[in-house]
């Protein structure tokens, strides 16, 4: 049997997520001091260095890290290594301050300006979109409690099958991809489908490493959020649900307990309450 999916590639999704990095990510660090750049460099290296005596690495070892890095990169896949298995500890330094909602690693996925929906609305999906109705109704507030109005709920998930729209082919461009602004009291309620736990591609080099270390691929079911308001700091988070087998051991290490979801079940679906607190800038 064949799905909307068979053409889904490691290969044409790295193409895809490399494409969608390679802008002015450089501008944001062209004032870093040499000093940092250094230490940050020579630390990494040690690292490796410590790594390669303490293990006896072999010539046979080290050549095939050449081929397997090179590999990455005709790949596509360094934004899904780095987003893997490096994110989530630059993430937890980014936000070790935060006194409001806890985040997460943002993922290779992301696509900004997805379509605006209001303050009430449904996710762009196909008509008889796979997968459990969600309505999830939740509220941004401040961290000293005030109600954020106009403040912008973006949403992305992968599909009832674990695919990702404008990564997997046969998807419409916006498949559950929404935007949302809070009403006048911070509130939101936003329609979507329960997404489904997924592997990360397993035919390209992040994949032959997974096989190769007898790893898994899996991450549990997620929502993936960015919550921002005038003022405040972004909030990039995940949402998981409570019994997925792999919540203890996402191999992007993304799930926080503060981040487990709810969900009831109501007449035709499940219902979610989840509401985000934002630190003042
Ligand atoms: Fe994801």
């Amino acid at each position: 049997m064949t799905t909307a999916h068979d053409e889904a590639t490691a290969a044409a999704s790295g193409a895809s997520a490399t494409e969608r990095f390679k802008s002015d990510k450089l501008l944001g660090v062209e004032n870093t001091p040499p000093e940092r750049v250094s230490a940050l460099a020579r630390e990494v290296l040690e690292a490796v260095h410590s790594t390669i005596r303490k293990h006896k690495v072999t010539y046979d070892e080290y050549n095939a890290l050449k081929a397997w890095l090179i590999s990455v990169g005709e790949d596509g896949e360094w934004p899904l290594f780095l987003d893997v298995w490096v994110e989530h500890v630059v993430e937890e330094v980014a936000t070790e301050h935060r006194e409001g909602n806890k985040g997460t690693i943002e993922g290779p996925y992301y696509v900004p300006d997805a379509p605006e929906q209001g303050s009430n609305g449904a996710v762009p999906m196909r008509e008889n979109e796979p997968g459990t109705p969600l309505t999830w109704n939740g509220k941004v507030t401040s961290t000293d409690g005030s109600a954020l109005a106009g403040a912008k709920v973006e949403l992305w998930h992968a599909d009832a099958d674990g695919f990702y729209s404008q990564f997997a082919p046969n998807l419409p461009e916006w498949n559950l991809r929404g935007s949302f602004t809070t009403d006048a009291e911070g509130n939101f309620e936003i329609r979507t489908v329960r997404p489904a736990p997924y592997q990360i591609p397993t035919d390209g080099a992040c994949g032959k490493l997974i096989a190769a270390a007898g790893w898994h691929a899996w991450r549990p079911a997620h929502l993936h959020v960015k919550v921002s308001a005038p003022g405040h700091e972004l909030l990039t988070a995940q949402l998981y649900f409570p019994g997925d087998e792999h919540n203890d051991d996402d191999i992007a290490s993304a799930v926080k307990p503060e981040l487990m979801l709810d969900p009831k079940p109501v007449s035709g679906g499940e219902a979610i309450d989840y509401s985000f607190v934002l630190d003042p800038a």
